[in-house]
């Protein structure tokens, strides 16, 4: 088989090459119910590479082990993380996107692509209610859309060469910012923590607290992030009251959206994340909930200029773009990206308003109708209005509480639920995200039967 599609006529071996490994893909969807969602595999593939190249039939041979030890999202049973099943629309986009493999680099390697980046970012930014001026750029993951939004930041300061410049965020906010500390080169307690409240959303007379302290150590802060949406229980900071605070102190607001931002897209939910118009950027991951496949973040920023001031470097091997308009390359800190925005948009028309209204409000219903059976006497629970509940058994010392969770976990696990297992606040919980659309209420009660057992074990 030639290793590239002919050009020039119908390649009717990359079509049937194609088929089988769709086929081969088919079928790992269908066998995922029938294992649980952390396969055992025997067998690996050799590594590298053979003298002669495989034919398509031996590399689907060694492709199949691969697929036979992956972690398999579509078990119903799949709850431990932020991972659901992919749309299968977002497949499609992701295959057309290795087959046409434009570089979002610059629009004369991805002419539609880019305009499509664009104007994608723009309704993103149009459906969290921010003006004209916004707009953003997909990245690969929170982590990145995070880390570009405070290099924006600590620009916007003119505190680049200050390392004792400051980001507040909450005890709860996610651990990326403790990596964009190294990134940046900050000093390591740059990273100033505000406590959390008992809902778990950052405590308001805490952050006074915290801003008056910088003022009376002489530091500068260039950053409040708010969290829309913790990664151990989901809760929701109180972002008006953080914005009225950072707007009178002039400090940028940038608000970790990554797991509740997508609750904007649709009027039933978006009262859950309130005040994502009021920031300066946000990040959002529809890889997280939507099932867009991954990678797929976006960072959106109130005033977009700010992105291509801060890592615009022009792109002298590149055909320059209209006055006032840059290459993508020269909005973030990519350069070669793939078209991830492909799957996005597909997955998005695939769902309409409606499939995405779907995917929230039985994520949310998923949870509620769980903790409606759990037997809240046994446990101690960690909450907030998204779709993500922690837990660990009342009165046990730290030692028991992590015993229970190891041997809870296993129990799961051996009964085809995959529960993650954080360290919060010290003390050790079991986590579920019920994001999976195949969970279906009779999974939910075997779960929580074997939950409200557990305390026994
Ligand atoms: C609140 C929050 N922010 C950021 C991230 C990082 O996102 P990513 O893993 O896509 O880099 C996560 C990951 O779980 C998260 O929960």
């Amino acid at each position: 088989m030639d290793p590239f599609a002919s050009p020039s006529k119908f390649d009717h071996e990359l079509l049937s090459f194609l088929q089988e490994a769709c086929n081969e893909l088919c079928e790992w969807f269908k066998n995922s119910k029938t294992n649980g969602p952390l396969p055992t595999f025997a067998e690996f593939p050799k590594v590298e590479p053979s003298i002669k190249g495989l034919s398509s039939k031996e590399l689907l041979f060694d492709l199949q082990k691969i697929m036979n030890g992956a972690y398999r999202p579509s078990h119903p049973g799949a709850l431990a993380h932020l991972d659901p099943p992919p749309l299968t629309a977002s497949i499609v986009g992701d295959l057309i996107c290795a087959g046409l493999n434009n570089n979002l680099l610059a629009e004369e390697l991805s002419p539609s692509l880019s305009r499509l980046e664009k104007e994608l970012c723009y309704w993103f930014a149009n459906q969290i209610g921010m003006e004209t001026l916004a707009g953003g750029v997909a990245a690969s993951g929170g982590t990145l859309s995070n880390l570009m939004a405070l290099v924006v930041a600590r620009r916007h300061a003119g505190l680049q060469l200050d390392p004792s410049a400051v980001i507040l965020a909450s005890s709860d906010a996610h651990v990326s910012l403790v990596k964009l500390m190294t990134v940046m080169g900050l000093n390591s307690d740059s990273l100033r923590l505000v406590n959390v409240d008992i809902e778990g959303s950052m405590s308001i007379p805490d952050l006074k607290k915290q801003l008056k302290k910088l003022k009376a150590e002489g530091k500068k802060c260039f950053a409040i992030v708010a969290t829309a949406g913790t990664t151990i229980r989901g809760a929701v900071d109180p972002i008006c009251e953080i914005s009225k605070l950072s707007t009178n102190e002039r400090i940028w607001l940038h608000v970790d959206a990554s797991i509740g931002g997508v609750f904007t897209l649709s009027s039933g939910t978006s009262r859950l994340v309130r005040g994502l118009n009021l920031a300066n950027s946000v990040t959002l991951n529809p890889q997280k909930l939507l099932g867009v496949s991954k990678t797929s973040s976006i960072l959106i920023l109130a005033d977009r200029t700010n992105l291509n001031a801060t890592f615009s470097t022009g792109l002298p091997y590149f055909e320059p773009v209209k006055s006032n308009e840059y290459h993508f390359g020269e909005m973030g800190l990519q350069g070669t990206r793939s078209a991830e925005v492909l799957k996005l948009w597909l997955g998005l028309k695939q769902l309409g308003e409606k499939g995405i209204e779907n995917i929230l409000e039985q994520a949310i219903s998923r949870k509620q109708y769980f903790l409606d059976k759990l037997d809240i006497s046994k446990f101690q629970l960690c909450t907030g209005p998204l779709h993500l509940l922690a837990f660990t058994p009342k009165n046990l010392n730290l030692e028991k509480a992590k015993v229970w969770s190891i041997n809870t976990r296993e129990t799961l696990l051996r009964n085809n639920f995959m529960l993650s297992r954080p360290l919060y606040q010290g003390r050790f919980y079991l986590k579920a995200v019920f994001g999976n659309p195949h969970t279906d209420q009779k999974h939910l009660d075997s779960l929580a039967e074997l939950v409200n057992e557990s305390t026994a074990l």
